[in-house]
């Protein structure tokens, strides 16, 4: 992203597991800290456990139904990276910046995603192999 980028820091990075309370308990086990927060998507059909590290979280994700973007991504590829998050302050204007560059937008405006924040994901052949979302705080949401 060029000049105009609003990106503003990593926000989290989300890895997809096959048995999220075995993998939540490696990760509480490696990091020394339990995690941060707990949440059901439905509506991505996943739950999600996050680590706060530093400015940073780490997010875990476990596939709640079969035909769910991460169950896809587990039998396609395993376990593994599934995207990287970057915190926005305006992520309509984000969006359209991507929109610009003729990315492919897997959402094209924000929802509602885990942690009460605002999201939206960019598709992994816009963004050099990795999927890419997109989080703003929605207290700073104008
Ligand atoms: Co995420």
């Amino acid at each position: 992203m060029a000049a105009d980028s609003g990106l503003a820091a990593i926000d989290h990075v989300g890895l997809a597991v096959a048995d999220l309370d075995a993998a939540s308990d490696f990760y509480t086990d490696l990091l020394g800290v339990p995690p941060s927060h707990r949440e059901e998507v439905p509506q991505d059909g996943v739950r999600a456990v996050f680590f706060d590290l530093g400015s940073a979280s780490l997010e875990l994700l476990g596939s709640t139904s079969g035909d769910s973007r991460v169950a896809r991504f587990l039998g396609r590829r395993g376990e593994g990276l599934h995207h990287i998050a970057y915190l926005v302050t305006d992520i309509e204007a984000e969006l359209a910046g991507w929109r610009r560059r003729g990315a492919e937008l897997i959402d094209e405006h924000g929802r509602p995603g885990a942690r009460g924040r605002l999201v939206a994901f960019i598709h992994p052949k816009s963004a050099h192999g990795v999927l890419t979302e997109l989080c703003q705080l929605r207290d700073q949401s104008s």
